[in-house]
């Protein structure tokens, strides 16, 4: 399988067909990930969540994200690595610049950051020098005290708007592509159509170009009751290669997500 690229990503939303991705934090199950032929791995700060044990990624170091950032890079061949940058770790431009760096070093080849428009000139100066940024949208769970909790977004006229209107300003500001994490399903297909680069959606409906899932999610091994979006495919598969070959499957043949996994 050849290595997916951020130009081999936006041809498959030019031709309609669906990307995968789930999040992992080590070489042992990046091979896995690798070998049922999943597009992108997230290297996420959810790491603090389900791997830490903290109820919330607020936690999470930079130096955590670097050394898991590398233990992934160590066990992949095919898929896009994309890194998380943690809480706090993109204050400025400049911090972000350097921060994304070690990301980048360590073997990311694309950076996540949480935010609306005020990342627009972090977007832009990271694009300038060849990193490359995917605009967190909608539930960002790092600003979790902020939002008061884990909750759907986007759900009035005028939140959609502005969550439209960021996705198509920081498309415009350089952003390679859009994570979209509880939306409403309508909100999720309007900003997918409206920009061109690839949208990955976590409880945004079906119709975005790609979906994610925390790993430990999609194998039913996190502590706390799983959220609407997620789907334990382990249980009905019985391995780990099975289970994330299910996931690709559905995913492939837009059985992923089905209306219970979506909000309205
Ligand atoms: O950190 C993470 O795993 C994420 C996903 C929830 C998209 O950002």
């Amino acid at each position: 399988m050849p290595k997916t690229t951020l130009h081999s990503l936006t041809r498959l939303k030019q031709e309609g067909t669906k990307a995968t991705c789930v999040t992992s934090y080590d070489a042992s199950f990046t091979q896995r990930i690798n070998q049922a032929g999943i597009d992108i791995i997230l290297v996420g700060d959810s790491l603090g969540m389900v791997l830490q044990g903290h109820d919330s990624t607020l936690p999470v170091s930079m130096e955590q994200m670097v050394y898991h950032t590398r233990c992934v890079q160590a066990g992949n061949n095919t898929a896009l690595i994309m890194a998380d940058m943690p809480f706090m770790s993109y204050r400025t431009v400049e911090q972000a610049m350097t921060n994304a760096t070690d990301l980048m070093q360590a073997g990311a080849q694309i950076v996540k950051l949480e935010g609306g428009l005020w990342l627009k000139d972090t977007v832009n100066k990271l694009l300038e020098q060849g990193i490359p940024v995917c605009a967190h949208l909608g539930l960002t769970p790092q600003a979790v005290n902020k939002l008061g909790g884990y909750r759907v977004q986007g759900k009035t006229p005028e939140q959609a708007a502005s969550l439209l209107n960021e996705a198509v300003e920081l498309e415009a500001a350089g952003a390679s592509m859009i994570l979209l994490e509880c939306v409403p399903t309508h909100l999720g297909k309007a900003i997918t159509a409206a920009v061109s680069v690839p949208v990955i959606g976590i409880g945004a409906g079906p119709d975005t170009d790609a979906q994610v899932l925390v790993l430990y999610d999609l194998l039913g091994i996190t502590p706390s009751k799983p959220a609407r979006f997620v789907k334990d495919y382990l249980l009905q598969e019985g391995t780990v290669l099975s289970a994330l070959e299910a996931y690709v499957t559905e995913v492939k043949n837009h059985q992923f997500p089905a209306p219970e996994h979506c909000f309205n």
